[in-house]
């Protein structure tokens, strides 16, 4: 039985790997600019409070995501997110799809 939960998660993980690879970068762009630059600005450069998203990777990007869309604090935290402030970002994941976070994860990795 242990064995299978350990097989089935390595297939999740296997999964998600290749739905990662699989981000569509200029549909990702096309999101960030109408949904996200607004904060982060356009090169994801981030002012003020909005964190700088440029030079993270599509690992890092996607798995916060995920996390504010399904109010994963202690993730956030691991991480160094999951203030008060995460209540300002949290709304803006909440409406995305899986291919949504993969495109913009594909797109905003490819920010220096
Ligand atoms: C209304 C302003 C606002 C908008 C719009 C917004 N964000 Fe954010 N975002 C924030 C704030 C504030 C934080 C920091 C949250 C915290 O400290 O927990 C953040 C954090 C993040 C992080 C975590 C950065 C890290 O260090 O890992 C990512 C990734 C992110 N935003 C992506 C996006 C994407 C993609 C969009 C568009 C779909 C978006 N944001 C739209 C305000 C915004």
């Amino acid at each position: 039985m242990k064995k299978l939960t350990v097989l089935m998660l390595a297939a999740g993980l296997m999964t998600s790997g290749a739905a990662m690879a699989a981000g569509d970068a200029a549909a990702g762009k096309s999101l960030y600019d109408a949904s996200c630059a607004s904060c982060h600005g356009i090169q994801a450069q981030g002012q003020g409070m909005f964190p700088k998203l440029a030079g993270l990777s599509s690992e890092r990007i996607k798995t916060t995501l995920v996390a504010f869309k399904s109010g994963d604090t202690a993730t956030l935290k691991k991480e160094g997110l999951g203030g008060p402030n995460s209540a300002i970002m949290a709304p803006n994941a909440a409406g995305l799809s899986e291919q949504d976070m993969d495109n913009l994860s594909a797109y905003i990795a490819t920010l220096k």
